[in-house]
């Protein structure tokens, strides 16, 4: 019988978020260097069968839940297969894909009927200009059009990400609350974290009073069911109809609950998103290791899990960016 997934703190891990490329069609300011050109090379990714093959000795110790993440998700080739492969394998029970949206329209459909349950979608402004000035590009369009093809292809949830930027005022909150509710989107702020050098350069944004205003202004109550399986905090309006959450990192953090591991592209092991914990997998699957073999590597990883992320460290110990681990 194996020990299952538990790590040196107690915590129970089921959430394994997959990045399936450190690529992006996008360049928000936050995240990802505009002249940032150290990719991983195509000879340094996993293969999918690779990564499947993790999820398949993951799902077998106790995860339950897959998040595919990116850079980009949409960008990786043959990815409507690979969630087709996830949703074969009998134990996982939620599989779910953080997008930036602009690629979604033409994906929708197929994600759903390969299994995909639940999509984020990044969406910082509904201004045009605002989202050409955080993406680098013309974007808005594109992620509108994926929105509403998602909408249409009826998935089980679909969630905004929205992060907290220094220039925002509460109308621009209200707005993009107002805009969910309407589409009955769940909406979620972010606050910034100093991950990358992008990520460190970008203003933090504390959301506490953001939040209290919020409650106030749409009386919002704590949200009496779970919406997913992230660290997000969320609220409901007084009918239960309609949600917000908060994922609050600095200002108030969720390290104590934390079921998470994030596999990247190059088949690292990171074992928090917030330390530089790793531990690397690529070689030993190439050497052909059975899946009893690679589960016990796994279960000798959990045991390295760091207690919480440490931003507060100046100068910020995390070089590598936001991309390359998802999130
Ligand atoms: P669900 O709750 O399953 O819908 O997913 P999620 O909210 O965890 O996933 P998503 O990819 O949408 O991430 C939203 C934000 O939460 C991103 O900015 C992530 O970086 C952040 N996040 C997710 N997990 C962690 C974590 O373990 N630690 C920290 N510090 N941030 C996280
Ligand atoms: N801080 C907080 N969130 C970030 N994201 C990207 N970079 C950062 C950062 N430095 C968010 C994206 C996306 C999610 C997966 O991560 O906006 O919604
Ligand atoms: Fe878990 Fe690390 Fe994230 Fe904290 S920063 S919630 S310990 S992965």
């Amino acid at each position: 019988v194996q020990a299952g997934l538990i790590d040196p703190f107690g915590r129970k891990i089921d959430y394994l978020r997959v990045s399936v490329t450190d690529r992006c069609d996008l360049r928000c300011h936050y995240c990802l260097p505009k002249r940032f050109r150290d990719f991983s090379e195509p000879e340094n990714w996993l293969t999918l069968d690779e990564q499947l093959q993790v999820i398949q000795a993951f799902s077998e110790l106790g995860v339950k839940r897959v998040r595919l993440t990116g850079g980009e998700p949409l960008l990786r080739k043959n990815l409507t297969e690979f969630v087709h492969g996830i949703a074969a394998l009998p134990l996982i029970e939620d599989i779910s894909l953080s997008t930036n949206g602009t690629q979604l329209a033409k994906h929708a459909h197929a994600l759903k009927a390969a299994g995909l349950h639940r999509l984020n979608i990044s969406l910082d402004s509904l201004e045009r200009r605002c989202m050409a000035d955080i993406t680098g590009s013309d974007s808005l369009p594109a992620v509108m059009a994926g929105i509403a093809a998602a909408q249409e292809a009826g998935f089980r949830q679909i969630k905004i990400n929205m992060v907290a930027l220094a220039n925002l005022e509460i109308s621009d909150y209200e707005k993009m609350v107002d805009y969910c509710f309407n589409q009955g989107l769940t909406l979620r702020m972010i606050e910034t974290m100093p991950i990358g050098q992008t990520g460190q350069q970008t203003p933090y944004i504390n959301l506490q009073s953001i939040q209290n205003q919020l409650v106030q202004r749409y009386q919002l109550e704590p949200a009496a069911q779970e919406l997913g399986g992230g660290p997000a905090r969320y609220w409901q309006t007084q009918d239960g109809k309609r949600f917000i959450g908060f994922i609050t990192p600095i200002s108030q953090h969720f390290c104590a609950t934390c079921n998470r591991l994030r596999l990247s592209v190059e088949g690292n092991l990171h074992l928090c998103l917030g330390q530089n914990d790793r531990v690397p997998l690529r070689a030993l699957i190439r050497q052909g290791l059975s899946l009893d073999e690679l589960k016990d590597q796994l279960l000798n990883a959990i045991a390295k899990k760091p207690e919480k992320h440490d931003f507060t460290q100046q100068p910020h110990k995390i070089v590598r960016f936001m991309a390359s681990t998802g999130g």
